[in-house]
């Protein structure tokens, strides 16, 4: 039940719960209107999204199907607002809008906006809804996407925002598309309840691994591994979810033990851009915890290996020609999701699947 945010005060919104935000995040059939976290998808919104990538990837492949999808959001445009690097979640959404016919304008470097000149961050995003539809944003704040939903939302054009990647605390538009790649290496297999998928690396300030945490904890049996060096273990807010839920999960450092155990090893770089002192990251042993040829013969053979990308020398390039090897695909499906995601958010899903049945 979706409950109007202006209804709210920013005070008051900042003190409820993930779950007690959720509803006013929502459009009223259930689909999201501002996506800001990963806690707003349940298990059916999940599958609601796969079905409409999937048919989205299908219809895409043609020129008839190619010219429906971009006459479905032709009147919309969205704006990408980066103001931090990034290459596939920035691309994949210029590819999504395209796919979709939304137009699109972009600030990557505020040094060459107007905040270079001291305009806050609440008056830019205001200036940005003055002539697009919807804010696709990627900062290095947790929770400033929040804010500024909120800011919009009381303002005389409110439009939905995205959330490309904020601070160290989510991507959720990231573990969605995990999620899809999990459930398409997994469709003939059993699906992906009953599992057990790994996390490796740096795991304390990695965005995308809270965010999947998340959203795994939606499906039945699943178990979690988290394996770093002990200065970069998985956060307390995360285990402290995982015990309210009473998901099983372990934490180790033996990487090689726990291989055989996984239908899933999801690896993650060092994420050094967060160091707080100098070459602190770099004093950490993490030779232990990379993926190459002698941990591929410890995989099982229906076993996969994601990776949000980009990486450094966690995974051997001698790993990416194995069929286990999910990487390049998981980013692919990005697109795909995200235009699915848009499609939804701009409420044009039901002429795609009425356009599936059609022709299909
Ligand atoms: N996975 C991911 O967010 O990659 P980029 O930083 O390149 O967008």
């Amino acid at each position: 039940m979706s409950k109007r945010i202006f209804d709210i005060s920013w005070d008051q919104f900042q003190t409820l719960s993930l779950a007690d935000k959720t509803p006013f995040l929502m459009q009223a059939d259930g689909t999201p209107y501002h996506t800001l976290f990963a806690q707003q998808f349940g298990l059916g919104l999940l599958e609601q999204l796969a079905l409409l990538a999937n048919e989205i990837r299908v219809i895409a492949k043609t020129r008839s199907g190619t010219e429906f999808l971009r006459s479905q959001v032709a009147h919309k445009r969205a704006m990408l607002y980066f103001s931090q690097p990034s290459s596939r979640t920035f691309l994949s959404f210029v590819s999504a809008c395209q796919i979709l016919g939304v137009s699109t304008g972009e600030v990557r470097d505020t040094s060459i906006s107007s905040e270079f000149k001291g305009e806050s961050r609440e008056d830019s995003v205001r200036t940005f809804s003055s002539y697009f539809d919807l804010i696709i944003m990627r900062t290095p704040e947790k929770g400033l996407a929040e804010h500024m939903a909120w800011v919009l939302s009381h303002s005389e054009r409110p439009i939905p925002i995205i959330n490309a990647g904020s601070g160290q605390d989510q991507h959720p538009t990231q573990a969605l598309l995990d999620i899809y790649t999990l459930l398409r290496s997994f469709e003939r297999s059993g699906g992906l309840c009953d599992r057990t998928v790994l996390f490796c690396g740096d795991l304390l300030r990695g965005r995308t691994v809270r965010s999947l945490s998340y959203l795994l904890t939606n499906y039945p049996n699943i178990r979690l591994i988290y394996v770093a060096p002990g200065p970069l273990q998985v956060g307390e807010d995360v285990l402290t979810m995982l015990k309210a839920k009473n998901i099983a999960y372990e934490l180790t450092d033996d990487f090689h033990s726990a291989i055989p155990k996984a239908d899933a090893v999801y690896m993650t770089r060092i994420q050094d851009e967060w160091d707080t002192t100098k070459g602190e990251s770099a004093k950490i042993d993490t030779s232990r915890f990379k993926f190459g040829i002698e941990e591929l013969k410890l995989l099982s053979p229906k076993g996969v290996i994601l990776h949000p990308l980009p990486r450094r020398d966690e995974i051997a390039p001698e790993v990416d020609s194995d069929p286990r090897a999910m990487y390049w695909r998981q980013m692919r499906n990005g697109m795909w999701i995200r235009t699915a995601l848009i499609a939804m958010t701009f409420g044009c899903e039901n002429h795609i699947h009425e356009y599936f049945r059609h022709n299909y």
